[in-house]
């Protein structure tokens, strides 16, 4: 029945008249508009992502923030045309990344001015060309008809079998990205589980360390652990020697499909690292969380979720066809991961709060025997 009346309603969504006749009226007016904003943005997107990457690149919002600059000003500080410079700032301004001022000068928009607060940013927009580089044949990705392209090159471990091999040439821009982008991420996490009531916090796939040096604030007596491939390990370690953490924190050098965990932590934590395997590898570093932890231990997964509420775009469809163009893994829902935790000895799991779950979502559960 539902069926029927959803193909009923396609009928008429596709139907010319019924489009001509729903922009006439008043009260379907508002409605269609929107609707037809909707699909324009999806067929315009590449082209907005495109403005962004140029202003990026440009620098534009860093020459904006001082004070709001003239066209000819942005010009000179840009190396562009007048021209071009002006319709870079049309642009940016019809997608809010910067604002029209007074006399025809230009200043900060709201998402450019929220951008700039966010060094991340600026990083994970340039690493994108090798994304779209990569979706140019979207259909023979799907297929799998493409071989590996330069985003599985940015992300090395994805498609060897020896990921501990790779050299420290082959690692450090990807964790110099997931470094850039952890900040607001521990933030995050350790606000949605407060960890007094743990001894040793291990964070399998840990990067360089951002998030345990972070841990390593918030709760100045959890002593930590990191494990990660031997040449991110090594960037790990030597970002504790420099924050004076030795005495608390040691980076363990291992590929965790492979070889055990470190014992002794009663919390261990995984942190945008599922999303990146396939089901029988996420099962295998599960298992091997479970084998490090005692019974009752904590498990944080911490991550972007598909299915997420406001958010389904991320999980989905970004993320979705990012880990395809990177040769594994796959966002799952909160449901999958807790399928996933019980099959490795947890329990289900529970879905902590975070502020912005776009971001990362938390997902705690125990160790069960
Ligand atoms: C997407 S990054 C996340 C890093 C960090 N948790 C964060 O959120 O910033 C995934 C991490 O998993 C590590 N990794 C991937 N495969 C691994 C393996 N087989 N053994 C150990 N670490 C691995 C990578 O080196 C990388 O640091």
């Amino acid at each position: 029945m539902l069926d029927r009346l959803l193909a009923l309603r396609d009928r008429w969504l596709a139907s010319s008249r019924f489009q001509r006749w729903a922009a006439m009226l008043p009260f379907t007016r508002p409605i269609a508009r929107r609707q037809a904003r909707a699909l324009f943005d999806l067929c315009a997107g590449f082209v907005y992502s495109q403005v962004l990457l140029a202003c990026v690149r440009l620098r534009l919002f860093d020459v904006l923030a001082g004070s709001p600059c003239a066209p000819a000003v942005v010009a000179e500080r840009t190396g562009l045309s007048p021209g071009a410079a002006e319709r870079l700032l049309r642009a940016a301004a019809a997608l809010g990344l910067v604002a029209p001022r007074r006399g025809g000068r230009f200043g900060l928009g709201v998402l450019g001015a929220a951008l700039r607060g966010n060094p991340a940013l600026g990083p994970l927009i340039e690493h994108h060309a090798l994304l779209y580089a990569d979706l140019q044949d979207p259909v023979a990705l799907l297929r799998g008809e493409r071989p590996a392209g330069a985003l599985a090159g940015f992300w090395p471990y994805a498609g060897t079998d020896r990921p501990a091999a790779l050299p420290s040439d082959g690692v450090v821009p990807y964790s110099a990205l997931m470094a850039a982008s952890q900040s607001f991420i521990a933030a995050e996490i350790l606000d949605a589980y407060p960890m007094r009531q743990h001894r040793c916090l291990l964070d399998v796939g840990g990067g360089a360390g951002v998030f345990l040096a972070a841990a390593a604030e918030r709760w100045p007596k959890l002593r930590l652990m990191l494990a990660d491939l031997p040449a991110v390990a090594a960037l790990a370690q030597a970002r504790f020697d420099e924050l004076g953490l030795r005495d608390r924190a040691v980076a363990h050098a291992l590929d965790f499909l492979v070889d055990p965990l470190p014992n002794g932590a009663d919390l261990v934590s995984i942190v945008r690292v599922l999303h990146d395997h396939d089901d029988a590898a996420v099962l295998a570093i599960l298992k091997a969380a479970h084998r490090a932890l005692p019974i009752g231990g904590t498990l944080l997964v911490a991550e972007p979720l598909a299915g997420t509420p406001g958010a389904e775009p991320v999980g989905d469809a970004y993320f979705g066809f990012y880990l395809l163009a990177m040769g594994s893994g796959r966002a799952r829902t909160v449901a999958e991961i807790g399928s996933l935790l019980m099959a490795a000895g947890f329990d289900r799991g529970r879905s902590l709060p975070t502020r912005l779950p776009l971001l990362t979502q938390v997902i705690a559960a125990r160790r069960q025997a």
